[in-house]
């Protein structure tokens, strides 16, 4: 079962993102998110990044990957 997809090597995979930080972490109680749901990109492909806009969608389809976001789920009380 060959895998169809390419990684690009550029460097920095970070052009934008807080680059006055030394090192971006973000750590998220789940309990304080302030909507119900909340996706978080994992495909890099975002605009709206950190966020999932679902261009996962087109990324997966163009190289054959299968890469979605992490969702957080704000328990249900
Ligand atoms: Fe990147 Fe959805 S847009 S995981």
């Amino acid at each position: 079962n060959k895998r169809n997809f390419t990684v690009k090597a550029t460097g920095a995979i970070n052009p934008s993102i807080r680059k006055e930080e030394a090192k971006v972490v973000d750590a998220v109680e789940v309990t304080q998110l302030q909507k119900p749901i909340t996706a978080y990109c994992r495909c890099w492909k975002s605009e709206t990044f950190p966020l999932c806009d679902g261009a996962h969608g087109k990324h997966n389809k163009e190289f054959g990957d299968n890469v979605g976001p992490l969702v957080l789920k704000k328990p249900k009380e």
